[in-house]
């Protein structure tokens, strides 16, 4: 596996690659971003080539958020993209990403405003530059994003769209630890007793696909299904936001037929996790 830190050496990777399948990431690697590589190389076969990128970028993240703590954990990273069948890695330094007095950035007015958008002003526009700046470097045939951030999956599903970028997207399903939780490098900045509660959250959002599954169709229903499980089992979490809408357009549903997504933001005292379900038939 190759290891790429200038725009100038990937440019010169890129001339001579073929197909090639892309994982972009943020680094502090786990068994999460090990299953969208290995997903990747299940799609490559043999003849294509899988580019996995390492940049914390720092256009994504809000002046109150975590952007110098942040966990960098490269050599560990390189071992597990290695492991999962990546062929190389482009790891920049910020510089090499972004110029001082760049002018041009992307900005999402629709899906970005709901969910995690509402409170993260900015943030889906620093992912969807960044986005189009790999995809622009990468150039790859088709890329791979986890279901865990279905926000912006959807955002950039809209951003291939409207931007006309030659990428097929897929959507590859939260990979989570034994008793339910979502996996996320957040995760580490929990307390034993935060840790002890966090599984609630998925449990509750199963509590009410399965409720939405014996016909429970109304949001009001579903919302107080979640709402009263994550208060009887997960009382250090603060809600952010719990949210029925359509999976597509991210706008709130009254009524779910199908194509459903509920989705949830919790604060601890360090860290925001978040998780979501699908309603689908
Ligand atoms: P990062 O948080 O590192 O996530 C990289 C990719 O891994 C994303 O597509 C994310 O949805 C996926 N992922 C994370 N945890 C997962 C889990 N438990 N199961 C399945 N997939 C999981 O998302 C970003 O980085 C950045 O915003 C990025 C797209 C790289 C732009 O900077």
């Amino acid at each position: 596996m190759t290891l790429i830190e200038t725009v100038k050496e990937w440019r010169a990777w890129r001339k001579a690659a073929g197909k090639v399948i892309f994982v972009p990431t943020m680094g502090a690697l786990h068994e999460g971003h090990a299953t969208l590589v290995r997903e990747a190389r299940k799609m490559a076969g043999k003849e294509a080539q899988v580019a996995a990128s390492i940049f914390v970028n720092p256009l994504q993240f809000g002046p109150n958020e975590d952007f110098d703590r942040y966990p960098r954990t490269l050599e560990a990273d390189l071992t597990l993209c290695r492991e999962a069948g990546a062929d190389v890695v482009f790891a920049p330094a910020v510089k090499e990403v972004y110029h001082e007095d760049r002018s041009v950035q992307i900005s999402e007015n629709s899906l970005s405003k709901v969910l995690c958008g509402a409170s993260r002003p900015g943030h889906f526009d620093g992912v969807c530059t960044v986005v189009a700046k790999l995809f622009n470097l990468v150039q790859p045939d088709e890329a791979v994003f986890g279901k865990k951030d279905y926000q912006q999956l959807a955002i950039i599903r809209r951003l291939v769209r409207d931007l006309n970028f030659p990428v097929e997207i897929h959507g590859v399903e939260t990979v989570r630890e034994s008793d339910g939780l979502a996996m996320s490098s957040r995760n580490r900045y929990l307390s034993a007793a935060e840790r002890a509660q966090a599984p609630a959250l998925r449990a509750a959002l199963v509590k009410a696909r399965e409720a939405w599954q014996s016909g429970v169709t109304g949001s009001r229903k579903l919302l107080e299904i979640i709402h009263q499980h994550l208060a009887d089992h997960a009382s250090l979490g603060r809600k952010d936001y719990i949210s029925v809408v359509d999976r597509h357009s991210l706008q709130p549903l009254e009524i779910v037929k199908n194509d459903g997504l509920i989705a949830l933001a919790v604060f601890f005292d360090k860290a925001r996790l978040i998780d979501n379900v699908e309603l689908l038939k």
